[in-house]
């Protein structure tokens, strides 16, 4: 039996599990690619899922929503053309027809299929969309789970536009990080917090108009006093928990809050008649279609848009990249490359 290297969870709730191990490699069925994996990236989930956090849990399992890579080898009825060509994955399996929201059926690359953490990883050639010229494999891998996600939020859900300012919270992040660089691409001002004074420093760096510290009292007031008489168009957010009603207040009336994680769980408050007097839109967001990751690349190809990479680390060192997510000691997108 041909196999490969992977780094594979064996064991739920047990992180001394995970392990780089051979394991089967993923030939390709019908409509399907399998992927050499150039370099892959970590995201939020795959925490969730180690310590057990996540819904239908299935062990053994490799990890991994991104990758970026070579196409190995194509499956019955998928186009040779394929082969050899340097590709991202778009993770989001089965989606549906529905541009508003997701099918039942829809999954995520990485659990229950097996993911991209791995030297291959198989497919639907659906799924695969042309490398960006301009990324390196590392680059690459950065942007598909969080690109897709930032690009929904953003866009999709939270119509930005250029002018608008927009908050964005936790810019530590893998998918803020993202969020940051498209929200810019497009002329908008982008102001951050995070809990990390150092980036909010980075951010500044890379063009963020401003920023707060979470851990600060008053930051709520900080953000409101750099937004100025314009107000703050658009917050995104992925944190939640308590600091989730004071975006209520700092939006502006009739803008929108959209939010796709609950990182630091639900608020314990949140201001109905806020809400409701200021004409608030608060939006849910999930990943995104397969329209919303085509169109992710496209602005990725356009304005030749870097992700921010924490990495590349090698694929052997796996135990202290989970840990630095596990720690927040990230800026931008952990990447591991073999
Ligand atoms: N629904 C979906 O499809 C979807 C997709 C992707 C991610 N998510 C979820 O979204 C969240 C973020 O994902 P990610 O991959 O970007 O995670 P990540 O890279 O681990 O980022 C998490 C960041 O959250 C920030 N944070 C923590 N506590 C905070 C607080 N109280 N207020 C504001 N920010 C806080 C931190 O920012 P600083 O370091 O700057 O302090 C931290 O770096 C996770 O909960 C994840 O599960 C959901």
């Amino acid at each position: 039996m041909k196999t490969m290297k992977a780094i594979v969870f064996n064991e739920v709730k047990n992180f001394d599990s995970l392990k780089l191990q051979d394991f089967p490699y993923p030939a390709p069925g019908p409509g399907e690619a399998t992927v050499a994996i150039r370099a892959a990236a970590l995201n939020r989930r795959d925490i969730w899922i180690i310590r057990g956090m996540y819904p239908g849990i299935v062990v053994p399992i490799i990890p991994g929503s991104d990758g970026a890579g070579v196409v190995e080898e194509v499956g019955q009825g998928v186009d040779k053309k394929w082969l050899g060509k340097e590709v991202i994955i778009n993770p989001g399996l089965d989606w549906g027809e529905n541009p508003r929201v997701q099918q039942n059926r829809f999954r995520i690359l990485g659990m229950p299929d097996h993911g991209a953490q791995a030297e291959y990883v198989k497919a639907p050639a659906a799924n695969l969309f042309p490398k960006p010229a301009h990324l390196s494999f590392p680059q690459a891998a950065a942007i598909p789970l969080g690109g897709v996600t930032g690009y929904r939020a953003l866009f999709t859900q939270g119509q930005l536009d250029s002018g608008h300012t927009v908050l964005l919270t936790g810019i530590g992040g893998g998918v803020a990080a993202l969020m940051l660089k498209m929200a810019l691409a497009v002329k908008a001002r982008v102001l951050v917090t995070s809990g990390d004074p150092a980036k909010i420093e980075a951010a500044l760096k890379i063009g963020a108009g401003g920023g707060a510290n979470y851990r600060e009292a008053d930051w709520d007031k900080q953000i409101l006093s750099q937004a100025g008489e314009a107000g703050v168009d658009l917050i995104v957010d992925s944190a939640g928990g308590e600091g989730f009603d004071k975006l209520i207040s700092i939006v502006k009336p009739g803008g929108r809050v959209v939010f796709f994680g609950a990182t630091a769980g639900n608020p314990s408050t949140l201001n109905l008649r806020k809400i409701f007097w200021k004409q608030i839109t608060v939006q849910g967001a999930t990943m995104g279609s397969p329209t919303d990751f085509a169109q992710m690349v496209r602005l990725f190809d356009e304005y030749k848009i870097e992700p921010i990479i924490d990495g590349p680390y090698p694929f052997e060192e796996y135990r202290q990249v989970y840990q630095r997510m596990i720690d927040g000691k990230q800026f931008g997108k952990l990447v591991m490359e073999w």
